[in-house]
């Protein structure tokens, strides 16, 4: 595309050099001011769009214009016995498309003005040897007005392709920005694909070792019971048999739980308050380093559509996760919740940003993947589940780096007065 307009430029050049060599090998050919003049006109127009540019908006233009102007005058001097009756007087025309080119209507008007009292002064030496006829008068006027004629219409065209360019290119950017819209549904689309997958998958699993489980818990029960008193060791050893089986059959139940479809039910209901909740229950149990948290909740906010419970699950999980980040150093951690525009409806945002070391940005897509997790204890399910949850909502979740180091995660949540006026709109 670029090469073909680069060739259609070339193409138009040439053009316009044989039409300069035509004019140069029209009489008078040995003027030689004429000459050089000429060929000024053609680097000059060669050479336009790069001097133009070198100024900041218009300001270029008019110099390009002006510079014009001015050898088209000198051009009409050295091509005439009486200057003013010199036949090259089209040459006006050069200077004057140009402006009505690149200047809008109040600008086209003004340098036109200008390239004719440029033309009539041309008068002035001519009353010095001459009578001024009447004839001579009127046909000075008629080739100016037929400068200004000129001159309107170019403008009107240019001004028509110039709105045009500017509906294109606004245009485009709207295109562009569905396209990133869609890009990123794209990938919320395959993220939950993938959730949905690997739920069945390790519900299935997780089915299937827990009726083995129990017969293990069952037996080492019934062994310690034997042992209890003749083999104090067996009996510690079959102790410890049932109590790494309790822990497997709660983090199975905690896989189930993933995997088991969510409901949510969802009523009008005050973010800030759940927020508040999971805030101080998280700081009661946290053993790691001083974490300051810092709240700023904008008045005033509307309920949202939330299920309390599957809300308080979302909170606890990012907000564990934030003071596991900051670890034993300790750190801030920023909370905010506020009212957001977003994909045409209200919505309650929710804003988490800590101190802690931040993500990745390869890792940032996966965090979300059941069992991806970077913890030596942890099982990677907390961040799935709350991607589960805000897709139940019908919100959304992404994550973002902090100012510093640190990871921001940004919750959307239906305002509930959007969706009450939608229920309303919908009956
Ligand atoms: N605030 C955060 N700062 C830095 N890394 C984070 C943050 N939140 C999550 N991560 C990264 O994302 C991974 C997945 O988090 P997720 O909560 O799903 O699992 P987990 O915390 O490792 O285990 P668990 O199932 O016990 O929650 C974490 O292991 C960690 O690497
Ligand atoms: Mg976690």
């Amino acid at each position: 595309m670029a090469e073909a307009k680069h060739l259609k430029t070339s193409w138009m050049d040439l053009v316009w050099m044989l039409f300069l060599v035509g004019l140069a090998l029209l009489p008078p050919v040995k003027e030689y001011h004429k000459q050089l003049v000429l060929l000024a006109i053609a680097v000059l127009q060669l050479f336009e769009g790069k001097l133009a540019n070198l100024f900041p908006r218009r300001r270029g233009w008019g110099y390009v214009v002006l510079l014009k102007i001015l050898l088209a005058t000198l051009l009409i001097d050295h091509t005439g016995e009486l200057s003013i009756n010199s036949s090259y007087y089209p040459i006006y025309y050069l200077p004057v498309f140009t402006a009505a080119l690149h200047f809008e209507a109040l600008g086209t008007l003004i340098w036109t003005a200008i390239a004719s009292a440029a033309y009539s002064a041309y008068l002035y030496p001519a009353m010095q040897q001459y009578e001024l006829t009447r004839e001579s008068v009127a046909e000075l006027a008629l080739r100016i007005l037929f400068f200004f004629l000129a001159a309107v219409i170019i403008n009107q065209f240019a001004t028509k392709s110039r709105r045009q360019t500017e509906r294109y290119q606004r245009l485009a950017e709207e295109l562009a920005e569905s396209n990133r819209q869609l890009e990123k549904a794209q990938a919320e689309a395959r993220r939950s694909e993938r959730l949905a997958a690997l739920g069945q998958m390790s519900a299935g699993l997780a089915h299937e070792i827990r009726n083995p489980l129990g017969v293990i818990k069952g037996s080492s029960e019934m062994l310690n019971e034997k042992l209890a008193n003749s083999d104090p060791l067996s009996s510690e050893l079959a102790g410890y048999i049932s109590s790494e089986v309790n822990r497997l059959s709660a983090l199975v139940t905690r896989f189930l739980d993933f995997a088991r479809p969510l409901h949510a039910h969802t009523h009008p209901q005050e973010v800030t308050a759940v927020m508040d909740r999971v805030l101080k229950s998280v700081a009661e149990q946290w053993k790691g380093g001083p974490v300051r948290v810092m709240k700023n909740y904008v008045p005033g906010l509307p309920p949202a559509m939330i299920d309390e419970g599957l809300c308080e699950q979302v909170f606890v999980n990012l907000i564990q996760n934030a003071y596991e980040a900051m670890g034993e150093n300790g750190g801030e951690l920023q909370v905010e919740i506020s009212k957001a525009w977003s994909e045409g409806r209200n919505v309650i945002e929710v804003r988490l940003d800590d101190s802690g070391p931040g993500i990745p940005e390869e890792l940032r897509e996966q965090i979300f993947n059941p069992f991806f997790t970077t913890k030596k204890t942890g099982v990677g399910l907390g961040l799935s589940i709350v991607s589960k949850i805000m897709d139940e909502h019908h919100g959304s979740i992404r994550v973002e780096p902090a100012a510093g180091n640190g990871t921001r995660f940004v919750l959307y949540f239906p305002a509930a007065s959007a969706t009450v006026e939608n229920e309303v709109a919908a009956t």
